[in-house]
């Protein structure tokens, strides 16, 4: 099948080239012309573990193409794929104009010539798929006021809703082996389109689940602010743990062991934070608001998320009695979590900026995400080329990420490198006990 994706980023990418891996043709459009560029140069433009190899074999074998125009990447698609950014606008709701500036060009060129399938995989408020179909139909009424045509390109296009579940860091495991596949659509036509391009990947019927679009729509908001939910309650768990001379990761195996419960998301750390979480917890709270309803958890999830970070900030600041000035600290992980190169809404980032704030300095090692915080501090911190090159002359170290490269390291050698061995461990990576023997002072969220 010939399908276009609009918007090659985490989610573009990962789902254009994973389309393609089943024999699809795929065309990957992008304003970004530099992203192209370096595309079609045959280079990966994000990290994400296992995609290189299947990018660099779908390309060799033709069935993977990127371009910046619009008009050649939907030609001859049956499915077009709007993977666009939803970002949050200055009152928190989703920000639609990416994927309503798409939808009226697409009105622009669609021809009531054959039946196309438009999909939000983007995450997008309740009521998008009906704006899009509206903006569409906008612009195309106003290039063929002939009601004839009109009415013929109304009935040959219909816009799904199909919500992107994968993580960044397992994007392409997440994608060729989906827990379940949301498809929101109307029309048999539509549900046998989608059904035909997922089917490689489903291996349980009951993978593939069928709903209404506004059901669709709302199910991949409610997905995430569940999963922010329980990171924020652990997170209120591990502070009452601290009054209270508890272990929150003690609870964590007590009650993951419920399978009403579930093992994941129940680490306390530094807070959620991400391209998602943050963004989808907002709208739907706005979404809420808009529709007269008070979503008190919500409210409170991005009370605690907020306080989580400060709270952490404030033991770095209790133990130098609030004097950072000339202090050098070095930081190791910056991506918003492990095994992804994206740094969107980091901790990391928010503690960074205290630390500089406060007069002290900064030495930061991450293994993929340090080009991306390059753009952002220039030569405001140092990025150091290994986790031990971070450490020269550190006062104290703080963990923000928790990768694998830093969960057995050489203590000894931290312990030489650094002027004091003072730990902060924001991702509970190391055994407390062990470290409060091996560290000068070592601090760490509920335990
Ligand atoms: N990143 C994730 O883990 C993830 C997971 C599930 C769902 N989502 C959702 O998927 C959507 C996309 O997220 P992402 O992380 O891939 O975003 P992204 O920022 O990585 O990618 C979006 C891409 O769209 C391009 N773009 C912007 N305007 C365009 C236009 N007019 N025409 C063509 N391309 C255009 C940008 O240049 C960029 O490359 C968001 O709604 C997000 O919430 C993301």
């Amino acid at each position: 099948m010939k399908i276009a994706v609009i918007g090659t980023g985490y989610v573009g990418l990962v789902s254009g080239t994973c389309f393609a891996e089943t024999g699809n043709n795929v065309t990957c459009v992008d304003i970004d012309q530099a992203k192209v560029a370096k595309l079609r140069s045959g280079q990966i433009t994000i990290y994400e573990p296992g995609l290189e190899k299947l990018f660099e074999r779908n390309v060799k074998e033709g069935r993977l193409h990127f371009t910046t125009s619009l008009e050649e990447g939907i030609q001859g698609a049956q499915i077009i794929f709007l993977a666009l950014p939803t970002p949050p606008g200055e009152d928190g709701s989703a920000d639609l104009k990416y994927i309503l500036g798409v939808a009226a060009d697409l009105g622009k060129l669609l021809k009531p010539d054959e039946f196309k399938v438009i999909v939000d995989k983007s995450t997008v408020p309740v009521g998008t798929a009906d704006k899009v179909r509206a903006a569409i139909l906008k612009t195309f009424n106003e290039l063929n006021p002939e009601p004839s045509t009109i009415n013929g390109l109304e009935e040959t296009f219909e816009v799904v809703s199909n919500p992107e579940f994968l993580r960044e860091g397992a994007a392409v495991e997440d994608f060729l082996k989906p827990d379940r596949i949301i498809i929101g659509a109307e029309s048999d036509k539509a549900r046998s389109l989608m059904t035909q391009v997922y089917q490689p990947f489903v291996s349980d019927v009951n993978n593939l689940i069928f709903m209404d679009v506004r059901s669709a729509e709302l199910t991949k908001y409610a997905a995430n602010t569940f999963l922010a939910t329980k990171i924020s309650f652990m997170n209120e768990i591990a502070l009452l743990c601290e009054r209270l001379g508890a272990n929150v990761d003690m609870i964590r195996l007590g009650i993951g062991s419920d399978p009403r419960i579930g093992k994941q998301f129940l680490n306390a750390g530094l807070g959620y934070g991400g391209s998602c979480l943050p963004k989808d917890v907002q709208a739907l709270w706005k979404s809420s608001s808009e529709v007269e309803y008070d979503f008190k958890i919500l409210k409170a999830v991005m009370e605690v998320n907020r306080l989580q970070k400060q709270f952490f900030i404030g033991k770095v600041e209790a133990f130098f009695s609030s004097n950072l000035k000339g202090k050098h600290f070095a930081i190791w992980g910056l991506a918003f979590k492990p095994n992804t190169d994206d740094i969107r809404e980091a901790p990391a980032l928010e503690v960074i900026n205290h630390l500089l704030m406060r007069g002290a300095t900064v030495a930061a090692y991450d293994p993929e995400a340090m080009g991306n915080v390059k753009s952002i501090y220039g030569e405001q911190i140092i990025l150091a080329s290994s986790p031990y090159d971070a450490l020269t002359g550190a006062d104290a170290l703080i963990v923000c990420t928790e990768w694998n490269e830093f969960r057995t390291p050489d203590f000894e050698r931290i312990g030489s490198l650094m002027r004091e061995r003072v730990l902060f461990d924001g991702r509970n990576l190391y055994d407390a006990l062990k470290m409060s023997e091996m560290c000068s002072h070592y601090e760490s969220i509920g335990r």
